[in-house]
């Protein structure tokens, strides 16, 4: 696969092979390969708690919030949710600001993911008063974000924006996603 066909099969999928698990194994060669990866002075204030088991994710579930752009429809049912999840949390006591650190690493866990066959979906909407219980996180790490893994179960397709403007993703009758996005030409303000 190239790095384009790579990017281009790293999408955001929301419903899963409730079947399919993947191993503890799997999740640190993804975090390792975000260890790898740029950090911002080099400080490397990123921490993950993982969860391959079942019995966990069931309790993280409830606590991330899916697709808001998709009226009547509140997250993947029993029988298509994530297999494991990877939870990337702020170390306050290396740094205070993680966002461009976290979108390296979140980025090199999706595409590493979708190399592997997998695929997921990064939750930012989150009840993290919740989460910080249920995983016991103490108040040194900030919780950033949630990366929903599994075996996707779901057709994502991309599309230019139309001449609306409109870039809210939907998905059709057949239940294939839709995504939005903007022109090229749309993006580069100026070229020289
Ligand atoms: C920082 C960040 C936070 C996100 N949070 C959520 C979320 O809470 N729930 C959700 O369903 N999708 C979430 N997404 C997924 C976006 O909706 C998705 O990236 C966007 O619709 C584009 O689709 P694509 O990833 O397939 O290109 C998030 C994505 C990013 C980058």
């Amino acid at each position: 696969m190239t790095l384009r066909d790579l990017i281009l099969k790293t999408r955001s999928y929301r419903r899963f092979d409730g079947q399919a698990t993947i191993e503890l194994e799997t999740l640190k060669e993804l975090v390792d390969l975000a260890r790898l990866s740029a950090s911002g002075p080099n400080i490397q204030p990123l921490k993950y708690i993982l969860s391959a088991d079942p019995a966990t994710n069931a309790r993280i579930f409830p606590l991330t919030r899916w697709a808001g752009y998709l009226q009547g429809w509140s997250g993947p049912a029993e029988g298509e949710r994530p297999a494991a999840y990877v939870v990337a949390l702020g170390d306050t006591e290396l740094r205070r600001e993680f966002d461009r650190d976290l979108g390296i690493a979140a980025q090199t866990i999706m595409l590493a993911a979708t190399e592997r066959g997998l695929g997921g979906c990064m939750i930012g909407s989150i009840d993290r008063e919740q989460l910080r219980a249920v995983l016991d996180v103490p108040e040194r790490y900030k919780i950033l974000l949630v990366l929903a893994l599994g075996k996707p179960a779901e057709k994502v397709v991309l599309e230019p924006v139309g001449p609306d403007g409109n870039i809210r993703y939907y998905r059709d009758q057949d239940g294939v996603h839709h995504v939005p996005k903007r022109s090229l030409e749309e993006i580069i303000l100026r070229q020289f």
